[in-house]
């Protein structure tokens, strides 16, 4: 395949008055294929927006190298710039154009049709706001208005940053299904967000980054896999004697407490037929590792967000 992206060693230090220097990208390199659905995942201050910055070119850094569909996106390139969409933050409307004027004018700019920008309206939901002002738009229709907006150009290549921050479940789903529809179509996508369930559920790979650095770059399942964590089995209490739990452990962990008893194993098929066959599966909970626990390892913190 070929690399939509190869970034290599990319570095970017800020300097204030105030904060003096922070060193907000330090080392960074990936590479995403044409195609793929990549996921930036970090909590806040990670350095994930300064890094999308100098990958569109819009953002120089101190050090590094990006190819960008085999260019240099700095200095510059309109030829390179009409190939992809970067959804700008909804703050950044014009309040009071309606949604139509709105992305009418995105299309202008990238020379697509209005035909083509009410397709998009239409695409994501929005096409009975068409008349509506931007500022009365809940925060989950503004941000499909930016991602309807970036993709008005019809891009290869699009960028979204933490398009679903701030936004109550319902609506953060609904976009995911229109992010998956973006990337069925056969468009490359690279998604920053904080949200781990978010990653897990959309990436085809996902970097981990922290402090400027990317700690560790898979899938999200090889990411767990690689951990090799146990399965973690919780019984509510009054269902097992402690000593009881002892002996269906059969050696691997149980302990036990006022509320429950939590098992750890690596044969949740065995224990979970024992704890079947003993009549205490009310209350069960079964987990296994998730992309917390794999920031947990590469970082040895718990994510907080
Ligand atoms: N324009 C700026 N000037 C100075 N410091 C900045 C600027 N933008 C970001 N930073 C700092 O750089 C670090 C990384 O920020 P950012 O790239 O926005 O991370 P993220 O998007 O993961 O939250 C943070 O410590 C942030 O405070
Ligand atoms: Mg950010």
């Amino acid at each position: 395949m070929d690399a939509a992206i190869e970034v290599n060693d990319l570095q970017k230090t800020y300097r204030g008055r105030r904060t003096g220097e922070v060193r907000a990208v330090d080392g960074v390199s990936f590479r995403v294929e044409a195609g793929e659905f990549f996921g930036i995942l970090g909590p806040n201050g990670a350095g994930k927006t300064t890094t999308l910055e100098i990958v569109e070119g819009l953002r120089r850094p101190d050090g590094g190298e990006v190819r960008l569909l085999g260019q240099s996106p700095w200095p510059h390139s309109p030829a390179l710039s009409q190939r992809m969409g970067v959804q700008l933050q909804a703050s950044s409307f014009f309040e009071f154009l309606t949604v139509r004027e709105q992305i009418e004018t995105f299309a202008e700019l990238y020379g697509a049709s209005r035909a083509r920008a009410a397709e998009m309206l239409e695409q994501v939901g929005l096409s009975d706001k068409a008349r509506t002002r931007c500022q009365k738009l809940s925060g989950g229709q503004q941000q499909r208005l930016s991602i309807a907006c970036a993709l008005v150009g019809d891009p290869e290549l699009v960028f979204l940053d933490e398009p679903t921050a701030a936004l109550d479940p319902q609506a953060r789903r609904n976009l995911w299904d229109l992010m998956r529809s973006i990337n069925d179509e056969g468009r490359t996508v690279v998604l920053t967000t904080h949200y781990m369930e978010e990653a897990e559920a959309l990436c085809d790979r996902v970097a981990i980054m922290d402090a400027g650095r990317i700690l560790a770059v898979d899938s999200p399942a090889e990411l767990i896999r690689g951990l090799d964590a146990p399965t973690r089995v919780t019984v509510a209490a009054g269902q097992l004697s402690e000593e009881r739990a002892k002996e269906l452990a059969e050696g691997e962990t149980a302990a036990s407490d006022d509320e429950a008893v939590v098992f750890e194993t690596r044969d949740p098929q065995r224990l979970l037929t024992a704890l079947a066959a003993e009549g205490a599966l009310d209350g069960l909970a079964v987990r296994t590792a998730n992309l917390e626990d794999v920031f947990l390892n590469v970082t040895g913190r718990e994510w907080r967000e």
